[in-house]
């Protein structure tokens, strides 16, 4: 597996996202229109996807729920993940792996790996011992999840439409890893 050159991950604050904003836009618009199940439907476009970021990332990184990590390889936002923290007071020792992507360009350089791993880390920090998440069944994420120790608790079947035929449903798979 070639690795990625001058790699980097860092944990951004509300105010980075500001001044990012439109990287992490095309990061998202463009794994949605290369076809990704991540809670969009085509078509989806910037201003779409600036509102993702603004209104629903922006205010719970802010507030502390959510830890927010970007990819960069060699200057430029090749990947992003999220840690939901913000859950309710029976789960203190839970958090949600949430919008791991990585743009279509970068892929199957182990900026995945690298920013789950970072991601683990994070919820280490913070006492944070069981890490779940859903993906679309049979995605790339599935293999790559397993990969890295994640368990598959079961399929539910007809869980989101499918993002270029709204006639089709598609299954997700919850996983879940024990740090
Ligand atoms: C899933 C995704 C994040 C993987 O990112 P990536 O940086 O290409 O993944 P990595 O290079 O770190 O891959 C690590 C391992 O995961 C597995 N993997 C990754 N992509 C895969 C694919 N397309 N098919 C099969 N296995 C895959 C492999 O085991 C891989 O190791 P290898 O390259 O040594 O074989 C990326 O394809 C993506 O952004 N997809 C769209 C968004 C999405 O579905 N996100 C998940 C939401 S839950």
């Amino acid at each position: 597996m070639p690795e990625a050159t001058a790699q980097a991950i860092v944990r951004l604050t509300a105010a980075d996202l500001d001044t990012q904003l439109e990287a992490f836009a095309e990061l998202l618009e463009a794994c949605v229109v290369d076809g990704a199940s991540i809670g969009f439907v085509l078509p989806f476009g910037r201003e779409e996807s600036r509102a993702f970021w603004r209104d629903a990332v922006r205010p719970a990184v802010a507030a502390g729920d959510r830890v927010l990590l970007a990819a960069y390889v060699e200057g430029r936002l090749a990947g992003t993940v999220q840690l939901v923290l913000g859950l309710p007071p029976n789960q203190p020792h839970r958090a949600e792996v949430t919008k791991l992507l990585v743009h279509p360009r970068m892929r199957r350089r182990g900026i995945a790996r690298i920013l789950m791993a970072a991601l683990e880390r994070e919820a280490a920090e913070r006492g944070r011992r069981l890490i779940t998440l859903d993906t679309r069944s049979d995605d790339a994420a599935e293999p790559l999840y397993a990969s890295l120790g994640y368990a598959a608790a079961g399929r539910l079947p007809g869980w989101s439409v499918d993002p270029g035929d709204a006639a089709k449903f598609d299954s997700t798979t919850f996983m879940y890893k024990t740090l």
